[in-house]
């Protein structure tokens, strides 16, 4: 009999339930503990699992009490948000899907794996694949941005990152996918809202990150904490049992949401507590987060005949097996033994200050302002984010509340140690007082060029943080109107740098700003990184993963529209239009300027005929004709002319980079499985559909930059 058997044949049904509960332990900040003082429960062997602890010490001070106290000495579990770092945060994912760079999304993982695990962490509650089109929404902070196949490329590096090639190993975590799953489509963009969508936009959309987090072996998913078409994900038979574990194959660990399991009485499916518990276990779920459910609600569904003995054990079974994989029965301690030495954590600076570099997007960049003139004495830096140091580490710092983070003054003022830097706020990020306008703009006065540092508090995205107005809080809009207006009168450019979780709705800024970054929140190295592309030391690279709206009205907006009967043409009045805005976006997909200039011409794809069996290669020649070197992101998109189902406008299916010198010439080559040009029929199911389908490559989504070529599938 395996470890595993013999020990759910020894257990109590107390015991068994404590393996299906999680609850932040009694160190935690996360407000009320279900277990009380959780140390005499894990002791009794009726807490097995805990969630918010952060260090070694602490972590193995309860490690011991399951080990060593309780009758079982079955190891606890114990996991923690590291969503984009553990104490070196890394950009926000938002921020980091627009770097385009599988092997940088799968390190920056890694890293907070191995951060984690040296504070004695075995699981993060990441990655977060809520696919959002909807910049109202706060969580687009924490998620991949709109695009399906970019969330299932970060999915699978992510997964890579956290759980490596051992789970067992000392600097390997659990991952947990979540949240599964649509949850970015709530409606209005109101957290929490219930989702209604289709079941194509589902399989199309929402579905294929986790099916490629699976693929990757994810060793644990969260449900959201959404209904989804009436059903709360965490009681959806359906998707949980029947697609994700029958169909997928998933047999890893189903965990919660915080308190989710009782919500499902707030969603009006479950009379009480035991109702509840009943629901998530048939649905499948392992581990019970913060409801207590499991614990109060099946000793009575299981007198009331509810429930199985059985099905608890199958949850005992996955949960014990997930332990078991981490290595927490040979070894309870292994992880938070080693303290990591100093060196490792300054490269994994290095590394952070790289990834929030490449993860800037210069929106706009006119008479090509930047980079700044090296000839440059003086500047002056305004706005409430210019030494924001603390809000550079975005809605989710984990263990990282209480690392230092370098500002946009900080990392301007150690570039430039010989350039008279100065500063005002001139408003609060978000009061209404412009009270500090007026001295704001007397700064400009002299300066080579003015840096305006505006944009959201970091707690204005993330949970619980939808806005209806996704705009400049506060009174930034005023200080923006003046500051420009000075500099304009003295013949200085502006460079605004936002700072958000989301795409925000400035087209005024837009238009009046000589350039403009969207510099998200970068983590611990923002400043620095920042400086680096502001002085030229590199040039920006990175694309916005998520379209930006001109107003909020157009909002969801996204490049993979399916195209109407009625496309938009000036030239009908009867066609898909507003009255009052254009249907583009600010900013398309994939938009991003360097300080290069990149032209594309001779777009090649092989072969013209396609068969299912093939492997396309496609090839365009790219030329830098600006006076920078820089590094150019190709984006690959295709487009089915005619299929039995209406298909999106494009079709992401592909990215390659390439770095070229001023004046230097190469070319960029993607191959395209053929199977990849498969689409779900109207029974949802792959199809390879014989007809004509476009090849499309260029900087962006932006439909006039695109080359393209037809090919026949046959
Ligand atoms: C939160 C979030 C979830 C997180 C969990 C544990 O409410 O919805 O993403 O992993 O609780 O902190």
């Amino acid at each position: 009999m395996s470890r595993i058997d013999t020990l759910i044949a020894r257990m109590t049904l107390p015991e068994k339930l404590g393996q299906l509960t999680m609850t932040a332990s009694s160190y935690t900040v996360t407000g009320p503990v279900i277990a009380g003082d959780s140390t005499q429960s894990i002791i009794d062997g009726t807490i097995g699992n805990l969630l918010n602890m952060v260090g070694p010490g602490p972590v193995h001070e309860m490690q011991r009490l399951a080990v060593e106290k309780s009758r079982l000495g079955i190891p606890l579990l114990i996991g923690l948000d590291i969503i984009h770092g553990h104490r070196t945060l890394f950009p926000i994912p938002l921020a980091e899907a627009g770097i385009f760079d599988e092997d940088l999304w799968e390190r920056t993982a890694r890293e907070a794996a191995r951060e984690g695990a040296a504070d004695g962490l075995a699981m993060t509650f990441a990655p977060m694949l809520d696919v959002s089109r909807d910049p109202r929404w706060g969580r687009t902070a924490e998620g991949p941005g709109e695009d399906s196949w970019l969330n299932a490329r970060i999915a699978q590096a992510k997964v890579r990152g956290f759980q490596g090639n051992d789970l067992s190993s000392p600097e390997a975590m659990a991952a947990c996918a979540k949240h599964f799953v649509a949850y970015g489509a709530v409606t209005a963009g109101r957290e929490y809202a219930a989702v209604d969508i289709s079941d194509r936009t589902l399989h199309e959309v929402y579905l294929p990150g986790f099916a490629a987090a699976v693929r990757a072996g994810v060793a644990t998913l969260m449900p959201a904490f959404t209904d989804l078409n009436g059903v709360p994900m965490t009681a959806h038979i359906p998707l949980l049992r029947d697609w994700l574990r029958v169909e997928m194959g998933f047999d890893g660990v189903i965990v919660t949401d915080y308190n989710a399991i009782a919500e499902l009485i707030k969603h009006g499916v479950a009379a009480d507590l035991v109702d509840a518990a009943v629901l998530a276990l048939k649905a499948g779920v392992d581990i019970d987060m913060m409801a207590d459910a499991y614990r109060k609600g099946l000793p009575v569904a299981l007198e009331q005949g509810r429930v199985t003995m059985e099905e608890i054990d199958t949850s005992v079974r996955r949960v014990l097996r997930l332990k078991e994989e981490l290595g927490l029965f040979d070894d309870p301690y292994r992880r938070g033994t080693t303290q990591e030495p100093a060196a490792l954590i300054a490269e994994r600076h290095t590394l952070a200050r790289e990834v929030a570099r490449k993860s800037i997007v210069m929106l706009k960049n006119e008479r090509d302002t930047l980079p700044l003139p090296t000839a440059a004495k003086s500047l002056c830096v305004i706005g409430p984010l210019a030494d924001a140091h603390t809000e550079m580490k975005g809605p989710w710092w984990g263990a990282g509340e209480h690392e230092p983070a370098v500002s946009v003054l900080a990392g301007l003022r150690a570039a430039l140690p010989q350039t008279d830097i100065r500063h005002a706020p001139g408003v609060a990020i978000n009061s209404d007082d412009e009270s500090g306008i007026e001295a704001a703009v007397a700064l400009c006065d002299g300066v080579d060029a003015v840096l305006l540092c505006l944009g959201e508090r970091a707690s204005m995205s993330g949970e619980a943080a939808s806005r209806a107005t996704p705009a400049l809080p506060g009174r930034q809009q005023a200080l923006a109107e003046a500051v420009i207006a000075r500099a304009r009168a003295l013949g200085i450019p502006v460079i605004a740098i936002l700072f958000s979780g989301r795409p925000l709705v400035v087209p005024w800024l837009s238009e009046h700003a000589d350039a403009l970054l969207a510099a998200w929140f970068l983590g611990v190295e923002a400043g620095n990184a920042i400086a680096d592309v502001l002085t030229g030391h590199a040039s920006p690279s990175g694309r916005t993963p998520m379209s930006w709206p001109r107003v909020i009205g157009q909002i969801p907006i996204f490049f993979g529209q399916r195209p109407s009967g009625r496309p938009m043409n000036p030239a009908d009045y009867y066609t898909s239009k507003y009255h009052d805005v254009d249907n583009t976006p600010l900013y398309d997909f994939g938009h991003g300027l360097t300080y290069g200039r990149f032209c594309y011409d001779e777009l090649r794809v092989e072969p013209q005929r396609v068969r299912e069996q093939d492997t396309l290669k496609i090839s365009v020649n790219l030329r830098n004709d600006g006076a920078r070197e820089a590094e150019e992101t190709v984006f690959l998109f295709t487009r089915a002319k005619v299929s039995p189902v209406t298909r999106p406008l494009l079709e992401l299916k592909g990215y390659a980079k390439l770095r070229l010198k001023p004046g230097e010439a190469g070319s960029v080559e993607l191959s395209l499985p053929a199977t990849d040009l498969r689409y779900l029929g109207p029974d949802l199911q792959p199809v390879f559909e014989a007809g004509q389908v476009e090849i499309l490559v260029g900087p962006s989504a932006e439909q006039t930059g695109l080359l393209r070529q037809t090919i026949e599938l046959s």
